[in-house]
């Protein structure tokens, strides 16, 4: 059964970040989806390809010209473009508990990564939505990159970067609604994942709260099948619940 039901036929995908632990996750459930036609997967590293649906691709997105090449070879429209990159550590460099680690390097590097790449993929990607059909962007973000939810302080690049991105986000849907009035753009929260990214700080997370990359996966396709045009240009969490700014 596709869990992409709201596409009348089955459509192409994308995925940018399917190397990931979560990007991989819902590149699997698209290549088993009976409403996906194509997969392209892009990533910065390799994507290991289980499937004749999958077209693997290079992207890094530090480099716009391998974003726009990335989206040229696509050479068709898709019905699902789903971003899954983003960072939070990386080089034995953790995020910020206190102002006094803040360092502009790095802080510079959280946002290319989490706030400025996926804009730009968003630039690039956006045009390839089909005009007057359904199609969905969505672009992995986290709950702790709402201000209004943010009771526990710390992470200060990784919160800043993410509400950037929230703010991409609801930015373009503004746009895209004029050219694509039945597009859907939004970011997600997967929930706490066991991946890379968050294995550093898995210590306080009960067992039943960290999904496994499927369970986030498949949730949070599920919550994008859900959503209408109505829904573009905001945030919202696994469980289909939208998370305010
Ligand atoms: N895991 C969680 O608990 C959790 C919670 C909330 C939000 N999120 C968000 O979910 C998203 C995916 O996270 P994950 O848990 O799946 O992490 P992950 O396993 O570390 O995957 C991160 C992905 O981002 C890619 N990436 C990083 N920098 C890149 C660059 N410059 N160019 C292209 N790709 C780049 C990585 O590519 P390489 O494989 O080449 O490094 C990898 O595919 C992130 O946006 C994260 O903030 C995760």
């Amino acid at each position: 059964m596709s869990l992409l039901s709201a596409f009348p036929s089955p459509v192409n995908a994308i995925v940018i970040g399917a190397s990931g632990g979560i990007g991989s996750a819902v590149t699997h459930l698209l290549e088993q989806d009976p409403n996906i036609a194509q997969i392209h997967a892009f990533a910065r590293s390799s994507v290991p390809i289980t499937s004749d649906k999958v077209i693997a691709g290079k992207i890094d997105l530090l480099d716009e010209a391998s974003i726009a090449q990335a989206a040229a070879s696509c050479g068709a429209e898709a019905g699902l473009i789903f971003v899954a990159t983003g960072m939070l550590h990386e080089d034995g460099t953790r995020p910020e508990k206190s102002w006094r680690s803040l360092d502009a390097d790095k802080m510079a590097r959280a946002f290319a990564i989490n706030s400025i790449g996926p804009a730009l993929v968003a630039k690039h990607f956006l045009p390839l939505l089909p005009r007057g059909q359904r199609g969905l962007f969505a672009a992995l973000s986290a709950r702790v990159g709402s201000i209004s939810d943010n009771h526990l302080g710390g992470w200060y690049s990784y919160r800043a970067a993410k509400a950037a991105l929230n703010q991409m986000i609801r930015t373009a849907s503004i746009e895209l609604a004029q050219k694509h009035p039945l597009a859907v753009c939004v970011g997600l929260h997967p929930g706490t994942v066991d991946t890379n990214l968050s294995k550093p700080f898995q210590g306080n997370v009960p067992d039943k709260k960290l999904f496994t990359p499927e369970t986030s996966a498949r949730a949070l396709l599920t919550v994008l099948n859900g959503l209408t045009p109505a829904d573009s240009g905001n945030l919202f969490a696994w469980d289909g619940t939208k998370i305010p700014f």
